[in-house]
This record gives C-alpha cells, sequence and structure tokens, in this order.
C-alpha cells in the first residue's frame, strides 16, 4: 500500500483528466486498480487530514490511463475487470464489455417473475463475460440457468466470473451455436434471454474505433440488417420454451417494431417493446403462446 496526500493526489486527478478521457473510465482506474472507490475518495477528501492508500504508485496508473487515452483502447480491458450492476467481473477482450443499458434486463425479468423464491429454470444464449446469466442465477437462488456461447474462450471467462461471484452451482455453460448445445432441454425453458449481435453492416463500419478496435467482432455484428442472430434465435425459441414461457431480447435501438413482427409472425404473445434510461426501445420481450 502506498501512502500518498490528499492534496497530492487531488492534483494529479486534475492532471490526468485534463488530459483527456471521462470521469467513469478514470473512476474504473482508481477502483480496479488503485484499490480505492470513488465513494471512498469522497470520505477522503470530507476528511481532508487523512492521507490515502493505493494498490499502485501514481506512475503506473498513469501509465495505464496514457495507454488508454493513446490507443483508444477501453480501460476495462486494460484493468481486466469492469463493474455490471453489483457485479465485479473479469473482463479480457475476448468479452464484450457489458454495458450499463443491458442491466435493465434484470430487471424486465424482477417484473415478470417476481418473487426470488421461484424455481426458474432460465437460458441466456450469448452470455460473453456471464453478467446476464449470473446476476439471475443469484437473484433466483433456487432456479438453474444454462449459459451458452460460441466462443470458448468467452465461456471460460464467464465460468471464472460465476465461481468468483457464487457459491452455488445453479448456473451451467455450454458452447455452440444458439440453441444448439440444448437440445436436450427443449420444451422446459420458462424463460430464454439474449443480447445477441445486431448491428449492421454498415454500422459496424462506422463504429468509434475503441469499440471496433478492441472488442470481439462476433459479439458485435448482426450481418447485413443486424437481424440475422435475432431471426434465428426466435425461430426457434418455441421448440425451448414451455407454454407461457418468456423470450427477452435485447435490439439495436431502431429494431424493435421488427423484432415485434419477428415475434408475432411466430406466435408469440404478449409482446412489448420495453425502452431503456434514454427512451430507447431497447429490448423486445414476449411470450410463446
Ligand atoms: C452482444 S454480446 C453479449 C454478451 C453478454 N451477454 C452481454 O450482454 O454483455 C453477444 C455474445 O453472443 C456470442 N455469439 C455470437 N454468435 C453466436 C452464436 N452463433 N451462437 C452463440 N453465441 C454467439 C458472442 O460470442 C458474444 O459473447
Amino acid at each position: 500500500m502506498l501512502s500518498i496526500s490528499v492534496e497530492e493526489f487531488l492534483h494529479w486527478k486534475k492532471k490526468q483528466l485534463s488530459k483527456g478521457g471521462d470521469q467513469q473510465s478514470f473512476a474504473v482506474l482508481l477502483d480496479c486498480l488503485g484499490g480505492i472507490s470513488i465513494s471512498d475518495l469522497n470520505l477522503i477528501i470530507i476528511n481532508s487530514g487523512r492521507n490515502l492508500h493505493l494498490k499502485k504508485n501514481l506512475d503506473f496508473l498513469e501509465s495505464i490511463w496514457n495507454e488508454h487515452l493513446i490507443k483508444s483502447c477501453p480501460i476495462q480491458y486494460l484493468c481486466g475487470i469492469t463493474f455490471w450492476r453489483d457485479l465485479k467481473l473479469k473482463v479480457t477482450n475476448k468479452v464484450l464489455i457489458p454495458r450499463p443499458e443491458t442491466e435493465l434486463i434484470i430487471d424486465i425479468v424482477f417484473n415478470i417473475f417476481r418473487k426470488k423464491s421461484e424455481k426458474l429454470f432460465f437460458a441466456e444464449l450469448g452470455t460473453g463475460s456471464g453478467a446476464i446469466s449470473i446476476a439471475l442465477a443469484l437473484a433466483y437462488p433456487f432456479s438453474d440457468g444454462v449459459a451458452t456461447d460460441i466462443d470458448r474462450d468467452a465461456l471460460e471467462i464467464a465460468t471464472k466470473n460465476y465461481i468468483n461471484s457464487s457459491k452455488n452451482a445453479n448456473l451451467k455453460f455450454y458452447c455452440g451455436n444458439w440453441w444448439s448445445p440444448l437440445e436436450r432441454f427443449k420444451g422446459k425453458l420458462d424463460l430464454a434471454i439474449s443480447n445477441p449481435p445486431y448491428i449492421p453492416q454498415e454500422t459496424y463500419e462506422k463504429l468509434p474505433k475503441e469499440v471496433k478496435n478492441f472488442e470481439p467482432k462476433v459479439a458485435l455484428l448482426g450481418g447485413e440488417d443486424g437481424l440475422k442472430h435475432i431471426k434465428e434465435i426466435i425461430q426457434k425459441a418455441p421448440l425451448f420454451l414451455k407454454e407461457k414461457g418468456w423470450l427477452i431480447l435485447e435490439n439495436h435501438f431502431d429494431q424493435g417494431e421488427k423484432v415485434k413482427q419477428l415475434l408475432i409472425k411466430n406466435k408469440f404473445t404478449s409482446i412489448e417493446i420495453v425502452k431503456d434510461l434514454s427512451g430507447i426501445g431497447r429490448f423486445t420481450i414476449g411470450r410463446y403462446k
């Protein structure tokens, strides 16, 4: 542990932020590598006589911040960690950094299944870091979950994140294309969730470099119109869901109406486009008959 005065630290922090970057990324750097959260920092500032204790020295933290600014590499990949809801998750460039807007998927599930003692059987398709499945497995401790991904490296990270977050064993991971590793669970699911790759080809080409140069293409690109994977997931969902089972999908900002039509075509009912906190129809949900 390295002890420095609050004044010295605040001066250094101001200098780093004056070079560029945003407060949120800086907070991730401080928390993950410096070992000091924003709330700890605020408390120390209020009691300004106290010294601050950091896990790494300022030169090291500055070198990571510079790398983030120069290469446009997401700070989460440089630190190897991200925060999502109340989870602290390991991330590498093999997995998408779970986004804050995706956190709402968990609240949508909470609205549908209100009792935390429910024995749900849920599946997540395309789990990446495991964020969604792990949050659900923790919130519904009597449930069982299965999470899939096409990428073995991603599944390895998701498995580590689950082991680090939970003492239970109510979540299992399978490798393969969308529903294919789940054949044995046909007709058994109460709930299926997916935040699949949904970026249309043309939009993908124009993504900011911090996304396009670092995050996995397989996690982002949804084919020519962005709907390639969403179509496949919806078409096969009726085979795997129980009658009245729910499907929850995240989609691109302008895909809600198209996803709704796909759900109608595949005999889903109770269809709703759910807005995210920016008022964007980010999620489309429905029930199989
Ligand atoms: C947008 S990311 C979502 C990751 C995570 N669920 C989240 O919300 O942060 C999509 C995930 O789907 C996976 N994926 C892409 N194509 C797939 C396929 N054909 N079958 C299964 N998973 C796939 C990717 O590897 C990636 O982890």
